[in-house]
């Protein structure tokens, strides 16, 4: 059933991209429209300051724009911060929430990722949703646990609706080149499906599962071929169109 999904590759700029970098996106887009054409939806997530430049360059290609964050208020006294209807404002259709790095560096719970959520939907996003174990819970064996009660507690209730997406990074495996074996992540994404199918039934099957974790061009095509991995979420290679492109076309 979920051969039918078309898989999506996403992009993580994470804090680096200035307006120069929207070149970077031209040079995507160009491939892109001059190569063969996508097997997957490819969005790009770039820093909220060049979210609309981006959104607008890749309007004409086929490249949909994402935010890595959101608030989970519409509006209100939270400096600093950005709600999920300036990200749709600004021209996105996606949006992180729970990546590692704020789950580590502001310690963004389970509940507040799933009100992140909460707030992506209802203003029309399509919330990414992370989940992922850190090297000391996969060497205790405890990775599916962790994984499933990240999934109970981030994911709302209707997960099963509203294109909502489900990331799967291993925290160690991020920006460290190192990946898990390919049937750790065939036993991690077939876990992940279970979990969904069996709390949101049919809207489960449905529901696209990314990789994410140091993919890149090399190991892009097996990670991609394997069962329930429906795309990727991709960092440090998504920051050169050639070697973002690459993964695309490895679907
Ligand atoms: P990486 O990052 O591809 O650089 O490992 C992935 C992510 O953090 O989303």
């Amino acid at each position: 059933m979920t051969r039918t999904i078309t898989p999506l590759i996403a992009g993580n700029w994470k804090m680096n991209g200035l307006r120069s970098a929207v070149e970077e996106l031209g040079e995507l887009a160009r491939l892109m429209t001059t190569g063969d054409a996508p097997r997957a939806m490819v969005v790009v997530c770039p820093p909220a300051t060049i979210l609309h430049a981006v959104a607008n360059r890749g309007a004409t290609s086929g490249i949909l724009a994402g935010g890595q964050d959101c608030h989970p208020a519409a509006s209100g006294a939270h400096t600093g911060d950005i709600s999920a209807a300036m990200l749709a404002d600004a021209g996105a259709q996606y949006v992180i929430v729970g990546h590692s790095e704020r789950r580590a560096t502001y310690g963004e719970t389970d509940e507040l990722v799933r009100a992140k959520a909460e707030a992506a939907i209802g203003a029309g996003l399509r919330p990414i949703i992370c989940v992922g174990e850190t090297e000391a819970e996969r060497d205790s064996g405890e990775a599916e646990a962790v994984v499933a009660a990240q999934l109970a507690g981030s994911v709302p209730e209707s997960g099963g609706e509203h294109g909502v997406v489900v990331a799967y990074e291993p925290v160690w495996a991020i920006g460290t080149g190192r990946t898990p074996r390919n049937e750790e992540i065939a036993a991690m994404h077939n876990r992940i499906r279970a979990v969904l199918v069996e709390r949101f039934g049919d809207g489960g099957e449905s529901v696209r599962i990314l990789y994410g974790g140091s993919m890149k061009p090399q190991n892009a095509r097996e990670i991609l071929a394997i069962e329930n991995v429906n795309g990727g979420l991709v960092g440090g290679a998504s920051l050169l169109a050639k070697d973002f492109y690459t993964i695309i076309s490895a679907v």
